[in-house]
């Protein structure tokens, strides 16, 4: 037996989301490719945030916490979607952004429509966000408010649960697809979703590789990150499997965290064109750029199941590049 049943959990996510082939796009690469859809998971514009929050929201109501304090960059597809998570279930949201205020588009507009309460540390550093995230839940707890802090991302090991199961349930999902891949690609910025996949992974003992491309940090710490989240995880359900290799890829940040890039751009038109499904250019796209260069230079055997992660939202906060 496992420890998943005394965890509380309230439902976010419309699951399981589908897998399906990709039969244009394997064609335009040569190799066999499989999408799972969490953007299709239906909290906001979907997306794959809402798995962990249904862990985090629930340990926030469990704990009697009345409002839920996290944060990123203005626009993150997490912070949008922990302030619609919260108001699911009641709970007020408080956003922290690293920087200054910008224009309210994309996922930034998403957050005043949930009426989230957003502060700015006007300070670009990234991390600022992490103290702030502290000095507020401390102001509110002196205003006699029970804050539940979550780090940016949603990267602890409870999160990381979420993913645990999505593993899960792909896994069920191959078995009845006959299809046994070489390969789960998806983007990692915080590492909570393919620690996630990786426990999930060594618990059934997939013979598949979990392949996160690093959109935003420097690979050494996103094996640290992803090793740690992922034993975590598994500890808090007690399903823990024989840890092996953590597969993170390095070089398709492009220009920066955040900052689209040519190489995604290019993977987002092809994936558009061959077969009409959306890839966020922050995370998706440079993951998606990721794969079709390895296909492009004989290093992709199939079949590979790519994870679609969903943030649209930004989508409509640059412009161009079509
Ligand atoms: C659309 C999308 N894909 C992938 C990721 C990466 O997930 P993680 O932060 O768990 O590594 C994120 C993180 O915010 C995301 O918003």
């Amino acid at each position: 037996m496992n420890g998943l049943d005394a965890l509380p959990r309230v439902p976010l996510a419309t699951l399981p989301t589908p897998l399906h082939p990709a039969p244009r796009l394997s064609a335009e690469l040569g190799v066999d490719v499989w999408f799972k859809r969490d953007d299709l998971t239906g909290l906001g514009l979907g997306g794959n945030k809402a798995r962990g929050l249904e862990f985090l929201v629930a340990d926030a109501m469990e704990r009697g916490c009345d409002c839920i304090v996290t944060g990123a960059g203005e626009q993150s597809n997490w912070a949008a979607l922990a302030a619609l998570a919260a108001r699911r279930c009641g709970l007020e949201p408080h956003l922290v952004f690293y920087g200054t205020p910008g224009r309210p588009v994309g996922n930034l507009l998403l957050d005043r429509w949930a009426g989230a309460t957003i502060h700015y540390t006007r300070d670009a550093e990234r991390s600022s966000v992490d103290r702030t995230i502290d000095e507020l839940c401390a102001r509110l707890r002196r205003a006699g408010r029970r804050p539940y802090a979550i780090p940016r991302g949603g990267a602890t090991a409870l999160g990381a649960v979420g993913y645990l199961l999505a593993g899960l349930e792909l896994d069920s999902q191959l078995h009845e697809a006959g299809l046994k891949p070489a390969t789960l690609w998806l983007a990692t910025g915080s590492c909570g979703t393919q620690a996630g996949l990786v426990a999930a992974a060594r618990w059934l003992g997939s013979a598949y590789r979990v392949v996160g491309v690093s959109v935003s940090r420097p690979v050494r710490e996103c094996l640290q990150r992803v090793a740690h989240l992922s034993d975590g995880a598994a500890d808090l359900v007690a399903m823990r499997g024989e840890a092996d290799d953590v597969h993170v890829l390095d070089g398709y940040i492009g220009p920066g965290y955040g900052k689209p890039s040519d190489a995604g751009d290019e993977a987002t038109a092809l994936v558009a064109r061959t077969e009409g499904i959306l890839l966020d250019p922050v995370f998706g796209a440079k993951a998606m750029a990721a794969l079709i260069a390895h296909a492009r230079s004989d290093r992709l055997e199939g079949p590979v199941v790519f994870l679609v992660t969903g943030g649209s939202a930004t989508l409509f906060a640059r412009k161009g590049p079509v």
